[in-house]
């Protein structure tokens, strides 16, 4: 069985990272009708502006459930969708001694609350051949001090998408677990971001840390492949075992 993206319609949702430009750029390329969402139409407008013109942006912020299903209404307007992909992310990174409810609650709506609204509000009104993706991360096989709440988030997503496969089927559902990637959003996560980048290429298996091109080449290959669904497909250089 053979699936193309071509004139598909793909929403990514965490529209100004840039994975999600990566994603929606080789999207764009290979003839893939692409909408950017984000919780700032403003952002998501110059970041889908700067993907290209052909870009839909679209408001929708994950901890706001009206906000979702205006979505999925406009979604539906439009003719359906194929795939939906959310990227986003909310760190609480620190002691779990000082964590704060807000910030892991504003985790938890990014990685998995939304996510689950994402399913309940879109699964009507995806194509039965099409997807949903959504985004772990590798704090949560190889934990560290500082990471509880990334950890719980990113291995609740691979949890969630077991359990969505199981229950939209024959709609997939699928993660991506992405290790250290440059993006700009370790410009200001770490002290020393290219001292961070020198560690794991020193340990990771693959020698160098990853580029959001990696994770789009996973992410692509995850939405035209029918048979894989209920899966978190890692996209870490192998960091997981260094
Ligand atoms: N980069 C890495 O090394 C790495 C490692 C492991 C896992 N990952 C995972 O890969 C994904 C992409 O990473 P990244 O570095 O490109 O992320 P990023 O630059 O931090 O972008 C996160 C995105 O999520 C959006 N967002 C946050 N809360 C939202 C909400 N309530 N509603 C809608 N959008 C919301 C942000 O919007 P605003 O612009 O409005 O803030 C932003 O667009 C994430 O899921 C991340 O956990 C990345």
């Amino acid at each position: 069985m053979t699936y193309a993206l071509e004139n598909k319609r793909v929403l990514i949702v965490g529209g100004s990272s840039d994975i999600a430009a990566a994603l929606a750029t080789d999207l764009l390329r290979e003839g893939v009708r692409v909408t950017l969402a984000g919780r700032d139409f403003e952002k998501t407008a110059v970041a889908a502006k700067a993907v290209g013109d052909d870009v839909r942006p679209m408001a929708l912020d994950l901890s706001d459930e009206e906000s979702i299903q205006a979505a999925a209404d406009e979604a539906r307007a439009a003719g359906g969708l194929d795939h939906l992909v959310s990227v986003a992310t909310e760190r609480a990174n620190g002691p779990v001694v000082s964590a704060e409810r807000r910030a892991v609650l504003a985790a938890f709506d990014a990685k998995v609350f939304g996510p689950i609204l994402l399913a309940k509000h879109f699964a009507p009104v995806i194509a039965e051949e099409g997807s949903l993706l959504f985004f772990s991360g590798l704090g949560a096989w190889r934990p560290a001090p500082g990471g509880v709440v990334m950890a719980a988030t990113n291995g609740s997503v691979s949890a969630l998408v077991s359990a969505l496969a199981v229950e939209l089927a024959p709609t997939r559902v699928n993660a991506i677990s992405p290790g250290v990637i440059a993006t700009s959003a370790w410009n200001t996560a770490v002290p020393d971001r290219d001292l961070l980048f020198q560690r794991v290429a020193a340990t990771a298996p693959a020698r160098r840390v990853g580029e959001p091109s990696d994770v789009s080449a996973a992410a692509r290959a995850l939405l035209i492949n029918p048979f894989i669904t209920g899966e978190t497909l890692h996209v870490d250089g192998g960091a997981r075992w260094a």
